[in-house]
């Protein structure tokens, strides 16, 4: 009987550390804090959250009307792209910390998004569903005053080159908040996909140009600025370098379905001659180059590289920021970003301008105007990526016309990189067969 007892008392005493091992695992510090820490001020109260319904078009606010409050927040989550959360403490959806004073946005409005086929919330995956602009138009209807940030005319993009432009006007060197904005050249929109965060296991630079090499903790915390004192942001420092110890150690998320591996192994020698020269190599050896390729042989939009404005860049270089990190401020090309978890992270390139891999090698297949069909857990598994329709109608509504990719806007271009337009079709199979295995 005791000796029983005492069995049951150390099986359960091993489940307890393990449940906390597993615990500990999923809760990285820099996890932690990215859910849990505010580092930009309250956006928004919760009650104003549950009222956005109230400002939406008849067809939405009929979904709305006498529904329960986690039934309305489901749908306002559908309507602006916001995940579940990952987390029941936190607040109802991954892209707010919940904090005395209301709702604050975190990085995950842009970096954690939904895995294709199980709909599952990702931190790390970009959000390509996201439209941060209908949420501020909505909250703008429900305060009586148009919002006051541009945030992007794309869904599932943002322009967060011009949102980090208008936060940095507004600091001085060591990031004290001045009242007279710094003459840093005038920002062009343009909207920008956010890069998967795995990337920084193999990455040294930060962003499509690479502008930013060696950056450290300091570099990472350019949206912490809204409306946040100089000596708070300083004393955030200490929180980044967990937070970019986390980014560092997140791995891409595996391929759901089942892989042709013959295919793979004859993609993966195609790859090696024809791709590794500039993505590099994979598997436990791999080996990354990180190259930059410039701009008029990789042919892709070139908004992003030339319309960052030099006077950012110099101040950036110069500001507490960039100071300890090394600032290129006149970058060539763009990086050739490494390839791990690509099935999962469509659209492609630094715009999110082609929906498919199959268009990433295809001249034609990559739709000159275009918008995703399905929910945010449908994928196009043939040519690996976003499903889409491509005869698109302008409805009239602002929220229905973010839907649309036209890829004739500045910044939008589906151009440029040419590297697998010669292969043969079966080749092309291959390859999108082997990209399934990083
Ligand atoms: C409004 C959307 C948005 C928010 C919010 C945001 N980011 Fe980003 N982030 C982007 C975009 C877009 C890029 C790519 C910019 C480019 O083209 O270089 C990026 C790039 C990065 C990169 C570089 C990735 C690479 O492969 O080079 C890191 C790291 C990063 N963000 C971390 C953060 C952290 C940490 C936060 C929160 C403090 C944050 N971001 C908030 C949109 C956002
Ligand atoms: C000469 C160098 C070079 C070669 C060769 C090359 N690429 Fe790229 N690739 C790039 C650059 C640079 C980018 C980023 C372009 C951008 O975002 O505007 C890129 C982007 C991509 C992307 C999109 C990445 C993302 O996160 O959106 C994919 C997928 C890709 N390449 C696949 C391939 C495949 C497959 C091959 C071989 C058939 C190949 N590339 C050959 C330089 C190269």
């Amino acid at each position: 009987m005791a000796r029983g007892l005492t069995v049951i008392a150390s099986i359960l005493t091993v489940v307890l550390v393990v449940g906390a091992g597993a615990a500990r695992q999923k809760y990285h510090p820099g996890q932690d804090y990215l859910l849990r820490r505010m580092y930009s001020a309250p956006y928004l109260t919760e009650s104003e959250f549950d009222k956005l319904w109230t400002t939406w078009e008849p067809a939405w606010r009929d979904r709305a009307a006498d529904k329960s409050v986690a039934e309305v927040r489901r749908l306002a989550a559908e309507r602006y792209g916001f995940p579940p959360s990952i987390d029941p403490s936190s607040a109802f959806s991954l892209v707010f910390v919940r904090t005395p004073r209301g709702l604050a946005f975190n990085c995950m409005s842009c970096h954690g998004g939904r895995l294709p086929g199980s709909g599952e919330t990702v931190i790390g995956l970009p959000n390509n569903d996201v439209d941060i602009q209908a949420f501020e138009e909505d909250l703008g209807k429900l305060r009586g005053k148009p919002g006051a940030a541009y945030w992007g005319s794309t869904r599932g993009r943002t322009d967060a080159f011009t949102i980090s432009h208008a936060l940095l006007m507004y600091r001085d060197l060591e990031m004290e908040v001045s009242q007279t904005p710094v003459d840093l050249g005038e920002p062009h929109p343009y909207d920008l996909d956010a890069p998967p965060w795995w990337n920084l296991r193999r990455k040294s630079s930060l962003y499509s140009d690479g502008f930013v090499r060696g950056g450290g903790e300091r570099a990472i915390m350019q949206f912490t600025m809204a409306g946040i004192d100089g000596p708070a942001l300083r004393g955030f420092e200490t929180d980044f370098k967990q937070v970019l110890d986390y980014i560092r150690s997140i791995r891409p998320p595996r391929y759901s379905k089942p892989i042709d591996s013959a295919l793979a192994a004859k993609g993966g020698a195609v790859f090696e001659k024809t791709c590794s020269g500039c993505h590099g190599t994979y598997g436990p050896d791999g080996k990354y180059p990180e190259r930059t390729i410039p701009i008029d042989v990789v042919g892709t939009d070139d908004k992003r590289l030339r319309w960052m404005t030099e006077g950012f860049r110099s101040y950036y270089a110069k500001s507490w920021l960039g100071r300890n990190s090394n600032v290129t401020t006149q970058p060539v090309g763009y990086v050739a970003p490494p390839l791990d978890g690509i099935w999962a992270t469509a659209p492609y390139f630094h715009n999110g301008s082609v929906p498919t891999l199959y268009g990433v090698l295809t001249r034609s297949a990559r739709p000159e105007s275009w918008r995703r069909s399905g929910g945010p857990a449908d994928y196009d598994w043939s040519g690996v990526g976003l499903q889409i329709e491509t005869k698109v109608e302008d409805t009239g509504s602002a929220l229905d016309r973010r839907r649309i990719v036209d890829t004739r806007k500045p910044g939008l271009g589906n151009h440029g990189h040419p590297f697998g337009f010669a292969l043969s079709e079966q080749d092309k199979r291959a390859v999108i067969e082997y990209l399934k295995t990083l």
